[in-house]
């Protein structure tokens, strides 16, 4: 059994939400009966009352989907607290409609034995709330050469690998690391970017050219891609593309479903609604990897999302401190806050997509990327829920954000989908935008 963090078996009534739930192709106002930290029933009435031992939560406005779950963000612990620590990473999922992370390895130490995985999972259930999965390394201290006990991190309750932050540098290690792993379900999810372009800091164009620094073409990405789905064919090993950001790697995509190699890949809100004209006027907050493109590269990754060849949203939350995002654009790290902006964003971004393959994006698919529970809102599954509002336009403002890192593109965008609920086996973490804990009524009523 993979890790979860609650131990309680709460009951609680959802009443009056218009549930989405693309797995039991159900779009109607249920009330979701939740006993014992599972869906129990979905009722098309509401229960007259609740019992006393159950608390009900008014959900009137709000479309109730299976819990979302972001497969790919950075706690920063063990290692790097100042930037982000894991209860305040999972403050911010909470916060920002999550009820479940898999958090990167690319901590310090990073996450490359069981014993470190172990920990990792001990530390993260103490801080308790949204469910907090472990992504093991695939080379010792992300090396790119010399293996990582995949085995044992997986028994230690690892639920992927990958070397996020840089590429599987070697060929070799990659492939006979799939092999390794053949017998395991875990997939391997790779941050693909030419090493031979380490120097860039942004993305290889019009603007780099003009700001005259050192850039990345689509290509440092794109052939990497390819070279992991080469890597998958010949291991039959399942695989995964992390943060795709370019038409060329979308085309990658297509062509590795064209001769039945089944990799999936993610996208991020920023390279869905920013270019590289944010780096304008050296605007080193803007830095991140992969490198936010040019519109058509954005424009793609729409449309990639549109027809169905990207099925995950992720969002890459890179928390750093506001110091390391300033200063010259070679020197800022990479990466944004993103755990409170993803859902509003990715909504914005995607208007015309339907509701049922946005839920599916954010729930089933990365449920089944991961192996773990979720997706579903069928009587028996845990009662891990995410509530929206679809029309209630609200600002941007990191000062706000739970999460340690305030930096975030979208500072002062304004969105129109807005989380509105998180529960977690049934523990109603966050309700209509603020935390929340079981007060003294066990009835929760009426919007802020
Ligand atoms: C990530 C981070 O800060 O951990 N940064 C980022 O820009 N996405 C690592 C990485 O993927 O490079
Ligand atoms: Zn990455």
């Amino acid at each position: 059994m993979k890790a979860g963090n609650h131990n309680l078996e709460p009951n609680c009534d959802l009443v009056g939400g218009r549930v989405v739930d693309p797995s039991l192709k159900l779009d109607a106002i249920r009330t979701v009966v939740i006993r014992r930290g599972r869906i129990a029933a979905l009722l098309d009435r509401a229960p007259a009352e609740s019992d006393a031992a159950c608390e009900r939560v008014d959900c009137a406005g709000m479309v109730l989907c299976p819990g979302f779950i972001d497969p790919h963000v950075h706690l920063r612990e063990p290692g790097d607290s100042h930037k982000e620590t894991i209860a305040s990473g999972l403050a911010a999922a909470a916060a920002g409609g999550f009820t479940a992370v898999a958090a990167m390895p690319n901590t310090r130490p990073a996450l490359d034995t069981p014993e470190r995985v172990t920990a990792f999972l001990r530390d993260a259930r103490a801080a308790g709330g949204v469910r907090c999965y472990a992504i093991g390394a695939v080379t010792q201290g992300r090396n790119g050469c010399q293996l990582a006990p995949l085995l044992g991190m997986a028994s230690a309750g690892a639920v992927a690998f990958s070397d996020d932050g840089a590429t599987t540098t070697s060929l070799r290690a990659l492939y006979n690391a799939a092999r390794y792993a053949a017998a395991i379900p875990q997939a391997f999810l790779s941050h693909c970017h030419d090493p031979s372009f380490d120097d860039a800091v942004m993305h290889e164009g019009e603007v780099s050219d003009r700001l005259g620094l050192p850039g990345a073409p689509a290509l440092a990405e794109a052939a990497v891609a390819a070279r992991e789905v080469l890597v998958a064919r010949a291991t039959r090993k399942r695989w995964h593309i992390c943060h795709v950001s370019t038409a060329m790697t979308v085309d990658v995509l297509r062509w590795a479903r064209s001769i039945g190699v089944d990799v999936s890949a993610e996208v991020t809100p920023h390279h869905l609604l920013c270019t590289d004209e944010a780096l304008e006027g050296f605007a080193a907050g803007m830095r991140v990897n992969p490198p936010l493109r040019p519109a058509t590269d954005r424009d793609a990754l729409k449309r990639a999302v549109a027809e169905g060849t990207i099925t995950i949203f992720a969002s890459d939350h890179a928390p750093h401190a506001r110091h390391e995002k300033e200063g010259p654009v070679s020197c800022a790290c990479p990466g944004f806050s993103g755990l409170e902006t993803a859902v509003g964003a990715t909504f914005a971004a995607l208007p015309d997509v339907p509701l049922t393959a946005m839920v599916a994006n954010f729930s089933a698919h990365p449920a089944r990327l991961l192996g773990v529970p979720g997706g579903s809102l069928a009587p028996g599954a845990p009662a891990d829920i995410t509530g929206l509002f679809l029309n209630r336009p609200w600002v941007v403002d990191p000062s706000a954000f739970r999460s340690r890192g305030k930096v975030t593109p979208f500072a002062g965008w304004t969105f129109t989908v807005q989380p509105a609920l998180t529960v977690v086996g049934g523990h109603v973490l966050m309700y209509a935008g603020a935390p929340h804990s079981r007060g003294v009524a066990n009835t929760v009523r009426g919007m802020p």
